[in-house]
């Protein structure tokens, strides 16, 4: 059951990994009552022996009917009311649209856009109790998407205007809805689009190899370089610490020097001037 001793509750997605699981540590020692959502129980246990978090709810994003149990299991755990909602969980994956699955599109979709949706419609009676707040990850991709990044910026895109939709919705109830941009961070997610796209590059065949392979090779390149230039999530969850703890929320926050001009760029210089500069980035030949 809920410690009392705490002070207030917060709902983080996202703890087994990166950023999350920075959030979610410092948070604690914080002294907030740390919900986190685990996948399944072995994942639950290893979250709790870890102490990333005061306890857990069970939440599969790629399954609508998991999600739908999230209300049931706050009050069974003695949970009424969330002060916060920050949610880092994500899928990414990479192809070229002419060739990108869309069994892979839709699973992306499922636990970025549908699973997200979800999940925040299921916080939202617990946050009007106590006037909380929305923190949510969303990314770079959000606003500018690079070569081989279509379906995971179109998934960050749609999180875009969920979260607009909803910060103009919730107000009247003084809940506050804030959408975090990072920059890069060394997390498993890039190290695993990192070699998930090695793997693809080396089993290209047939038209797809002959039409993309060096559209493949430079993404790889740029990625990785990337990656070595990456914020810490410890330091990216200090930000976003910040951020939730501040007086007002802004709607949005551009995180990291990188996101920062990424995002000053796409104000500022029309697509000509950016698709100009993707194709010096990601050089196909
Ligand atoms: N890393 C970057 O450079 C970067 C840049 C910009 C934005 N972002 C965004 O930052 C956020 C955090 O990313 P990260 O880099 O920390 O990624 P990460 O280390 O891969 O962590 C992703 C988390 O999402 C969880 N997750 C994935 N699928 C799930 C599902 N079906 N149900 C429930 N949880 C699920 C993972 O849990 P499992 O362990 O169970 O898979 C993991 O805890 C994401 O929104 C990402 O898009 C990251």
């Amino acid at each position: 059951m809920q410690d009392k001793t705490k002070l207030k509750n917060v709902l983080v997605t996202g703890v087994s990994s990166g950023l999350g699981q920075s959030v979610a540590r410092q948070l604690r020692e914080k002294n907030y009552y740390v919900i986190a959502t685990g996948r399944n129980e072995e994942q639950s246990a290893v979250l709790k022996a870890e102490h990333c978090c005061d306890t857990t709810i069970l939440v599969d994003l790629g399954d609508a009917a998991s999600v739908q149990t999230v209300p049931g299991q706050l009050r069974e755990q003695g949970i009424e009311e969330l002060a916060g909602f920050l949610h880092c969980a994500a899928v990414t994956g990479g192809a070229p649209i002419e060739t990108m699955t869309m069994n892979e599109a839709r699973s992306i979709f499922e636990v970025n856009v549908f699973g997200f949706l979800a999940l925040l419609q299921a916080t939202i009676e617990f946050l009007r109790k106590a006037q909380g707040r929305m923190v949510l990850t969303g990314s770079i991709a959000g606003f500018s998407v690079w070569p081989m990044l279509g379906v995971y910026g179109a998934t960050k895109h749609a999180m875009e205007a969920i979260v607009d939709a909803a910060r103009r919705e919730l107000w009247p109830w003084g809940i506050e809805v804030s959408l975090i941009r990072p920059g890069g961070i060394k997390t498993r997610m890039i190290k695993l689009h990192l070699e998930q796209m090695a793997a693809r590059m080396a089993a290209l065949e047939g038209p797809e190899k002959e039409n993309y392979l060096g559209l493949y090779a430079s993404y790889c390149k740029t990625l990785a370089s990337g990656e070595r230039l990456s914020a810490t999530p410890d330091y990216m969850a200090e930000k976003i610490i910040k951020v939730f703890e501040s007086a007002k929320l802004k709607p949005d926050y551009c995180v990291g020097a990188d996101a920062k001009l990424l995002r000053f760029i796409d104000l500022v210089f029309p697509d000509s001037v950016v698709d100009f500069l993707t194709r010096k980035l990601f050089p196909v030949a």
